[in-house]
């Protein structure tokens, strides 16, 4: 019987995974056997952070519900969901505006509601604003009949589905016009931490980080023969763009709230102007993805099935 040590064992597992019929899960659970091999060798993991780790993966597990996703929470926090963004970015065939993370509060049983529309429940005096911005491919041309679904934190900087899992609020699915315009009252964001009564919490106070994002409002954009978008707006004058506990406010994502913008199609109220521009569709686009999920549809049996997610044109039903 051969021996097995510290220097033999990963070869060991890779030889009797090898038979895995899947190549692309042969190839990434390879790879994964030797990082994770390589990380324990490289700290010298003792017994007791074994099972700590064990712990803490198994706490994260436990408090995700169909409205708390901290899988995805832990990802986010530790930039592998930025990464993965990113290297998704770059597969698009052409570079349109940069992806950020969908999150856990994306929902696709969102309303579909009329251009103009308010997606506040409650609007406090002098936090209405209006969004707006074009959708368009790469070199300007204005996509007509696009589907934009927003959503974001009310003004306690919680989402609706961290309140009520049932409720739906701050958050609508709205189409371009003929000219590619898409227009919505909402509230001016505003920055929040993420949740820190989980283990994914005290990890972060653990490591003495501060948890807050800055203030963002989350898209995913969707059109017929175009690569799916999901991205967010950064407002620029947050104290925390520059160090987003999940890295998702990133180069051209920033923008500012302008007091009397000319070009905005509502007048009297401030306004964020946000253009998005979407890569041509290509063959990688049928079997890519996105990052995050309806932490519902997570949960849900079914969504083993494919990659779980719906397309951008889907979620309209309130
Ligand atoms: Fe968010």
């Amino acid at each position: 019987m051969r021996e097995l040590t510290p220097d033999t064992i990963t070869d060991a597992v890779l030889d009797q995974m090898a038979t895995t019929p899947d190549p692309r899960m042969r190839e990434v659970m390879a790879s994964a056997v030797k990082h994770l091999h390589a990380f324990a060798r490289d700290v010298n993991l003792t017994p007791a952070e074994w099972i700590k780790g064990i712990e803490f993966m198994t706490a994260v597990g436990k408090i995700c519900t169909p409205a708390r996703q901290e899988c995805i929470l832990l990802s986010d926090t530790l930039g592998l969901s930025a990464l993965v963004n990113g290297l998704h970015d770059n597969t698009a065939v052409e570079e349109g505006t940069h992806t950020s993370l969908l999150g856990p509060f994306y929902r696709e049983t969102t309303p579909k509601l009329a251009a103009g529309s308010q997606i506040a429940g409650t609007v406090k005096p002098g936090s209405e604003c209006v969004l707006y911005g074009r959708v368009s491919d790469v070199k300007g041309k204005p996509l007509a009949n696009a589907t934009v679904s927003i959503w974001q934190t009310g003004a306690d900087g919680l989402y609706d589905i961290q309140e009520n899992a049932a409720s739906v609020d701050y958050r609508g699915v709205f189409t371009t016009d003929a000219d590619g315009i898409y227009m919505l009252r909402t509230v001016k964001p505003i920055g929040y931490s993420i949740p820190m009564d989980g283990p994914v919490g005290a990890m972060v106070r653990a490591q003495a980080r501060h948890g807050m994002r800055p203030a963002h409002i989350h898209s995913l954009v969707g059109a017929p023969g175009y690569r799916e978008l999901v991205t967010a707006l950064y407002l620029r004058d947050d104290p925390h763009l520059e160090d987003d506990v999940v890295f998702g406010s990133s180069g051209d994502l920033a923008v500012d709230i302008k007091p009397n913008d000319p070009a905005c199609p509502i007048k009297g109220l401030p306004s964020i102007r946000f253009d998005m521009r979407l890569s041509r569709e290509s063959a990688v686009d049928k079997i890519s993805g996105r990052v995050g999920a309806d932490p519902s549809a997570i949960l849900k049996p079914a969504a083993g099935a494919g990659n779980g997610h719906s397309p951008a044109s889907a979620p309209v039903a309130s």
